[in-house]
């Protein structure tokens, strides 16, 4: 089969699977991903087959919609099995999806490839600037936190497992990990976009606090 009708039929598997999902990770964020990931890539290099199909992929197996990761994975590894695509190529593409997700303030990423990089990158601006406001208050929303408390701490994870555990706040949620992701860009194009939508995030805050405390 061409790569060509791989993306496509994965487009809409991924198009079916993540239907009606009110958390930010729907269809449009893999769509903004996929073209920002391919963008990055003309500037930066790589192979461009294994950049689609990870950024398309990158959220199936995401730990927030399965028991445990590995499920995730097999959901995941299921469906690239289908094509005759070389197995390094395979489990480049596993070990992006795996790697891919943010895990904590104080938590290292861990990616490799260049590829891995770039998917990264793109998976991290969408989750900054406007789009990363409206998809971060869309995803508190739907998990049940408050906007704001001015009594709740921000917490800087130290693992994995305290990040996932987490209770905050929407607004903390800036600080424990949207303000973070300018400094956590592996590529300098991806750098110098997260810049703008870096600032932008800065403005909403500083309006949000004077709002809140009738300043404006
Ligand atoms: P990643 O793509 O790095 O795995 P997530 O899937 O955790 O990131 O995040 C996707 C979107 O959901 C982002 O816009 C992110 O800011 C938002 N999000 C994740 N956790 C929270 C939270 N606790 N409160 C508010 N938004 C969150
Ligand atoms: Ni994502």
């Amino acid at each position: 089969m061409e790569k060509r009708e791989v993306l496509k039929q994965t487009t809409e598997f991924v198009k079916e699977k993540l239907k009606g999902d009110s958390s930010g990770h729907d269809w449009w964020h893999i769509y903004r991903v996929w073209n920002m990931a391919k963008k990055l890539l003309e500037a930066e290099g790589g192979d461009l087959f294994t950049v689609e199909m990870a950024a398309l992929l990158h959220d199936i197996a995401d730990w927030k919609f399965y028991e445990n990761e590995e499920e995730g994975l097999e959901v995941v590894r299921q469906w690239i099995d289908r094509f005759n695509i070389v197995t390094a190529k395979k489990e480049q593409i596993i070990d992006i999806i795996k790697n891919v997700s943010y895990k904590g303030a104080e938590v290292k990423d861990t990616m490799d490839s260049l590829e891995g990089k770039i998917v990264q990158d793109a998976d991290r601006l969408d989750a900054i600037g406007a789009i990363g406001i409206a998809r971060t208050f869309a995803f508190g929303g739907k998990f049940g936190n408050p906007i704001h408390d001015p009594g709740v701490q921000v917490q800087m994870h130290h693992n994995f497992e305290e990040y996932k555990n987490a209770k905050g706040t929407t607004i903390n949620h800036f600080y424990e990990k949207l303000l973070l992701l300018k400094d956590r860009m592996n590529t300098e194009s991806a750098k110098q976009i997260a810049q703008e939508r870096h600032v932008y995030m800065e403005n909403f805050l500083k309006h949000f606090y004077d709002e809140w405390d009738s300043l404006k």
